[in-house]
């Protein structure tokens, strides 16, 4: 149903928004349920992003909701600092027994930007823990994510998440990204092309020595900036590279976990398994902000040594295990594992790859990626007017009634896992239309 727009749109400093644009022109959602939003204007928009990388059971699942309702009601909030409460640990327990490998240990935050500050955190702690402390250089990647902390954009590689912000972390270093069109435009799934990219990491070790660094972090498929997936052989080379030089090799998996690659995490779908895990978005389908670290056994036990009575690391948020969002996790994992949510990704994945490539040959469309329910168009920018070409597509898209994100001139999409057939092809023939009719 159609309902009034906010009597004030000036007051809310929109994050990651052109806000005179936005506020212009503004598109604003009141409703969802399943595979829609509703829109203010009462239409139906078709979620093809999964609200942020996030929804991945879709919107307003009765069994989460109905979660939510009776922990609010019951204790809405209790503390983590020397206190605990059943669903923490629970949720913990169920979390690593869906963990690859030996990752056995969860520690909670709010939201993947944490999740990101407090993996950096303990890997420096952790070779402190083990009288390696001379290890402080933490290594990123060009074009890489990792939230908006201080640390995360350190390490993160999208120039304008950075630039504006003055030195932030000293001692990082970056590998470069694996994105090049003119080798691999239009590789269905892995290509073939760039593996020797994570030989950069040798490069790195070389000019540092290895006992400066501390972990590496990458996005196993790099989503923000734009779906650039790993070439074939390319996180298997830099997890041979880390084991080599005791450096902690760190998956954020914000995106690709719960299922986004029709495996439980890129971490199952590569068999790579990292040192340390970030996770955000999927782990409570997005309905209470949570976020979350995996660590292996051997970097948690590094910390259960000296004296009993003294905590084992300084860190923690306030919300860290906060009851409302475990309840909204443990709701969650249930509706991902009775209804096969990550299995059904992986049936469709194929049907997902094929519609997209379908656009190949269109105009203004120079690159086609995809993994999984991941996918982007690379749009050959406007000459001179980078950016608004994928704008226009955006809107048009939202105006027939389908949500896509843009990211400078690529279209990127993630559908809640429960995405029907039917549902792909309206999202990938509304992107076709959209970009033929844009300018
Ligand atoms: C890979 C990755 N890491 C970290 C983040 C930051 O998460 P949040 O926005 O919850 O802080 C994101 C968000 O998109 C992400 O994609």
């Amino acid at each position: 149903m159609a309902q009034t727009l906010p009597n004030n749109l000036e007051a809310f400093w929109m994050p990651f928004t052109a806000n005179r644009q936005f506020k212009a022109n503004p598109r604003i959602l009141v409703g969802a349920k399943d595979m829609h939003y509703t829109s203010q204007d009462g239409r139906q928009i078709l979620d093809g992003t999964a609200g942020l990388w996030a929804v991945n059971a879709g919107h307003c699942r009765e069994k989460i909701v109905k979660a939510v309702q009776s922990q609010v009601a019951e204790m809405e909030y209790a503390p983590s600092f020397q206190m605990g409460h059943p669903s923490a640990f629970e949720f913990a327990a169920r979390l690593v027994n869906l963990l690859p490998g030996d990752l056995n240990h969860a520690f909670f935050t709010n939201s993947g930007s944490e999740s990101v500050d407090t993996a950096l955190k303990i890997a420096l702690a952790y070779h402190r823990a083990k009288g390696e402390g001379s290890r402080t250089r933490l290594i990123g990647r060009s074009k890489g994510y990792h939230g908006v902390g201080f640390g995360g954009i350190a390490v993160g590689g999208m120039v304008n998440n950075r630039k504006f912000y003055g030195a932030y972390m000293p001692g990082v270093d970056h590998l470069p990204h694996t994105l090049n069109i003119q080798e691999a435009a239009f590789s269905r799934g892995q290509p073939a092309w760039g593996t020797h990219l994570a030989d950069a990491l040798e490069d790195i070790v070389q000019l540092h020595d290895a006992s400066t660094i501390a972990a590496v972090i990458v996005e196993p498929v790099a989503g923000s900036a734009g779906v650039i997936v790993p070439p074939k052989g390319y996180l298997e080379r830099l997890r041979q590279i880390c084991d080599k030089y005791g450096i902690l090799l760190i998956f954020d998996e914000v995106i690709t976990g719960f299922g986004r690659l029709g495996r439980g995490f890129a971490a199952d779908y590569f068999g790579v398994v990292p040192d340390l895990m970030t996770v955000a978005k999927g782990l409570t389908n997005a309905t209470v902000p949570a976020g979350a670290v995996f660590a292996r056994k051997g970097i948690y036990d590094a910390f259960m040594n000296g004296p009993e009575q003294i905590i084992e690391l300084f860190h923690g948020y306030t919300y860290s295990g906060h009851p409302v969002a475990m309840a909204a996790g443990l709701a969650t994992l249930d509706v991902y594992q009775e209804e096969g949510l990550f299995e059904r990704a992986a049936e469709l994945a194929p049907y997902w790859e094929n519609a997209w490539h379908s656009l190949k040959g269109l105009r203004n469309v120079i690159d086609i990626r995809n993994l999984g329910l991941m996918g982007c168009v690379e749009l050959d920018p406007v000459p001179g007017k980078p950016t608004t070409r994928g704008y226009d597509v955006f809107t048009r898209a939202f105006q027939k009634g389908v949500l896509v994100r843009y990211s400078g001139d690529t279209i990127a999409t993630s559908p809640p896992l429960i995405v029907s057939k039917q549902q792909i092809d309206q999202i990938v023939g509304t992107v076709e239309e959209s970009i033929k009719e844009a300018a």
